[in-house]
């Protein structure tokens, strides 16, 4: 059975989903007809944590909300995190690789966290000291050990957030890894780690609201979670390393001896 956090996330998640699965759809017309496919993004991300809020806020109506799109909602007991659209330029230029992540924070400590992705219909989900899951099969890290071996997800900065030292990061991961991967959507780079598809996963500057959830997958699914140069990361951190715990070392020498 479900925990009934879980159970409430996920009826919003794929209420939401239906949402996001039809401007989906619309989209791969748009991009052959229309050139306003930037407004109508904007209204599906909209559109998407609209429908969540209504559902989460008739279960949850005095919890405080951190949204992406509508920023904070002050409450008064737990934090529910929401970001609608995860991977939203993916969504424009019509890659299937998108996600609606809802998380729950209690005391600073991530309790529940959801990532579904409507359009291959991938529901993930973790409940504290209940395991990670996806499509009601446990999930488990790689247990790849050997970096040659590993393939390592990443967030390659973009406009005003690009930094000189990730040219060198990306330098040592390539060189000692399988490859690299920029697949778009943080929340799903971290799911990805938790079913072992890739072995770890770094980014800067994210906001909590691409990460919590996974955080929460990934430990539950043995995996581990850091800042980039190994200091504990916190929900107040914005940078991330992400691994299947054993090669958790490893990537941290290849992102600090730059
Ligand atoms: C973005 C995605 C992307 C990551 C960016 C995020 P958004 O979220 O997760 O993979 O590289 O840092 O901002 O804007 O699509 O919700
Ligand atoms: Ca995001
Ligand atoms: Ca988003």
């Amino acid at each position: 059975m479900l925990p009934a956090t879980i159970n409430i996330f996920e009826k919003a998640a794929r209420k939401a989903g239906r949402i996001l699965a039809r401007d989906f759809g619309e989209i791969e017309n748009l991009q052959i007809q229309s050139k306003s496919v930037g407004d109508f993004v904007t209204s599906a991300d909209l559109k998407v944590e609209q429908s969540l809020l209504e559902t989460l806020q008739y279960y949850y109506p005095n919890a405080n909300y951190l949204t992406e799109e509508s920023g904070s909602i002050k409450g008064k007991e737990e934090t529910i995190v929401i970001d609608p659209i995860d991977g939203t330029s993916n969504f424009i230029h019509g890659i299937p690789h998108v996600a609606i992540v809802i998380g729950k924070i209690v005391d600073d400590e991530i309790t529940d966290g959801i990532i579904f992705n409507p359009i291959l219909n991938e529901f993930y989900w973790a409940s504290k000291g209940k395991g990670a899951w996806c499509n009601n099969k446990r999930i488990r890290v790689s247990k790849r050990q050997d970096l040659t071996e590993c393939l390592i997800g990443t967030g390659a900065p973009f406009g005003g957030r690009i930094y000189s030292d990730y040219y060198k990061e990306l330098e040592n991961m390539s060189k000692f890894t399988a490859g690299v991967r920029r697949l778009g959507a943080a929340a799903l780079d971290l799911a990805y780690v938790s079913t072992g598809k890739i072995d770890g996963f770094w980014e800067k500057d994210l906001n909590l609201w691409d990460v919590c959830s996974g955080v929460l997958i990934v430990q539950e699914a043995g995996g581990r979670i850091s800042e980039p140069e190994g200091s504990d990361w916190t929900t107040k951190s914005r940078d991330i390393l992400v691994s299947n715990t054993l090669i958790h070392k490893k990537l941290i020498k290849n992102l600090t001896l730059l």
